[in-house]
């Protein structure tokens, strides 16, 4: 098997372990009695098509408490709603997806540039040793009227320094990048274990105000083009270069 669409099956992969498990925020199956939970505990959750790419169907969801009462608000691409109970919400949320499997997750909030909230993208192949190297990591900065950060969803790719400058700076902002490698190779190897087809993976991390990162997901057909929108084309070449010994832009 060379590519597993599913975010459910793969996150059930990577609950299996344990270096891995800690990064995962939860998640659920999307129904409404799952959306509630996760939003009584977390009051943020985002909810995505199982088989969803390119940050299409998204929906961040949250709930405000107030002195007169709940307030339920969920935004879909730019246009948001608010509501006064859970059902009203729920029973649009239902109305405005798509019909098919949806999940619910722990909304992280992620850390912000120019206002605008970022994550981050690891790419991890197999290199001429036919060993797991983390070979690219980059920014994403969502539009900012947006919730996703997608490159295909108006997101504007930067290099990760720039981004985490504020946060981390220097030796410790280095190591800090090195972590972040350093899960993304774990990720593969494990990913690995259970599908050994795999060559190429590239991991969807958000980092919260603590610094703390967490795997929004994990793509098995990972688009390595994003890289050629940094100025300094080192990555990218190191990135086309692995995808070439691994077959990606063969004709068949
Ligand atoms: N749990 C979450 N908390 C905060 N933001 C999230 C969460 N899950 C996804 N996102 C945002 O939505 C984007 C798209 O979600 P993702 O799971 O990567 O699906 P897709 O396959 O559509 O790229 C992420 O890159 C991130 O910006
Ligand atoms: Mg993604």
């Amino acid at each position: 098997m060379r590519t597993l669409t599913s975010k459910w099956t793969k996150t059930l992969v990577l609950l299996k372990s344990n270096k891995v498990r800690r990064y995962i925020p939860e998640t659920r199956l999307f129904n409404k009695s799952s959306v509630l939970s996760l939003l009584k505990k977390y009051q943020m959750v985002y909810v995505k098509p199982v088989n969803g790419s390119f940050g299409q169907g998204v929906i961040r969801v949250d709930l405000q408490r107030t002195k007169s009462g709940s307030k339920y608000r969920y935004q879909h691409g730019t246009a948001s709603r608010s509501f006064g109970n859970y059902d009203a919400m729920y029973s649009s949320i239902s109305k405005s997806k798509l019909k098919r499997s949806y999940l619910v997750q722990k909304g992280i909030h992620m850390l912000k540039y120019n206002n605008r909230v970022f994550d981050i993208r690891i790419m991890v192949q197999k290199n001429r040793e036919r060993k797991w190297e983390a070979s690219g990591y980059i920014g994403r900065v969502a539009h900012p009227k947006k919730i996703v950060t997608n490159f295909h969803n108006s997101g504007k790719p930067l290099p990760l320094e720039t981004l985490l400058e504020r946060f981390v700076q220097g030796e410790q902002k280095q190591a800090y990048i090195r972590d972040l490698k350093n899960l993304g190779y774990q990720i593969a190897v494990h990913l690995n274990k259970h599908y050994p087809g795999f060559r190429e993976i590239g991991v969807d991390i958000g980092i919260d105000k603590e610094l703390k990162p967490w795997i929004f997901e994990v793509n098995t057909a990972p688009d390595p083009l994003i890289f050629n929108q940094l100025k300094d084309k080192r990555m990218f070449r190191k990135v086309i270069h692995y995808a070439r010994l691994n077959g990606r832009f063969r004709k068949k």
